[in-house]
């Protein structure tokens, strides 16, 4: 048995404009998915899910993505669990020759599906180095968060930047421009979330951000001023300027509303949080709804969200120095 543990992430900068070659800057937070593989020689693959937004449940089937299992939950939670896992093991098999391997997968997570805290990234990262792991191969980090991006590349049609995963993998903030991925400096940050109990549609939102993107041209021009947001934004990172980074998290809001990826609640939120006095606050991730990330030192933001409708539950979130955990 083989036991790994990967974290999740909020954006502090850049979602979205990403896709369109622009600079973007993800920081890990200490929210985890465990993975525990164990090989089955009979080439099935079993799995066990539990997280915040899924009750738990069992599936077995052949280890093919076309054989749906017949379980009670909804068919993105099944795609959910299923299909990023299944081609998580796909590429365990690819990169340790073993085309026949089976496994059972148990993943229990604490970050909630779809809400832009990289929930996915975190399961197919541990995924992948568990079940390497349980077959007597462990992976450098770089070749891990390569197969882990793979796998999103392949289970999102191509829509997928290597922002998540490489984060994931390495942990602590990092700078995603393209294929060129690196970590970069973070003072402690004093992050809270604010969840509103949703998801948004990833595939959606991008392809919303592309129409207005090739409609307008001062759509196009506001995907770049996201651009210009993050790599101001990396400087004042460096510096650790909490008011300055605050400003441009609230900037970066404002243009991805702009481009329409913001929801009532999101908004609601990021207003809770800028009046309880946060240095900033915007969405994380795709949008649509899900989450925002506040920075606020103070208990003020978490009170005041508490009470924010719409919002389901707030938290602190620590930033996570160190990516993927061996535990097993
Ligand atoms: O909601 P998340 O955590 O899957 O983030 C999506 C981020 C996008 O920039 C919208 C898409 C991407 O793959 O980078």
């Amino acid at each position: 048995m083989t036991l790994s543990s990967a974290p999740g992430k909020v954006y502090l900068f850049g979602e979205h404009a990403v896709v369109y070659g622009e600079p973007a800057v993800p920081c890990a937070i200490e929210l985890r998915a465990r993975v525990e593989a164990n090989r089955r020689d009979d080439g099935k693959l079993r799995v066990h899910a539990e997280d915040l937004t899924l009750d738990g449940f069992t599936v077995e089937y052949g280890g093919r993505t076309d054989e749906r299992p017949d379980v009670d939950v909804s068919e993105s939670l099944v795609s959910a669990a299923m299909g990023y896992v299944d081609e998580a093991i796909e590429q365990v098999r690819d990169v340790t020759g073993e085309d026949d391997v089976g496994f059972d997968v148990t993943i229990e997570s604490d970050i909630p599906l779809g809400a832009g805290l990289g929930s996915s990234a975190a399961v197919v990262v541990a995924a992948i180095d568990a079940a390497t792991r349980e077959l007597g191969v462990t992976l450098e980090v770089d070749e891990l968060a390569e197969r882990a991006y793979r796998t999103e590349y392949e289970v999102q049609d191509g829509q997928a930047s290597r922002a998540d995963t490489f984060c994931s993998a390495t942990g602590g903030a990092v700078r995603v421009e393209g294929d060129d991925c690196r970590s970069i400096d973070a003072p402690d940050l004093p992050i809270v979330i604010g969840f509103d109990g949703g998801a948004g549609d990833t595939g959606k939102l991008v392809a919303g951000v592309r129409d207005v993107r090739e409609e307008y041209g001062f759509a196009a021009d506001t995907v770049e001023a996201i651009g210009d947001v993050v790599r101001t934004g990396e400087d004042v990172l460096a510096e650790g300027d909490l008011e300055e980074l605050g400003r441009l998290m609230d900037f970066n809001h404002g243009l991805l509303s702009a481009l329409g990826v913001s929801s009532r609640s999101l908004d609601a939120m990021v207003w809770a949080a800028r009046d309880a006095g946060a240095y900033g606050a915007k969405l994380t991730g795709a949008g649509g709804g899900g989450c925002i990330v506040a920075l606020d030192p103070t208990s003020e933001t978490e009170t005041a969200l508490s009470f924010t409708p719409g919002c389901e539950d707030t938290f602190r979130a620590e930033l996570a120095e160190e990516g993927v955990k061996r535990l097993a």
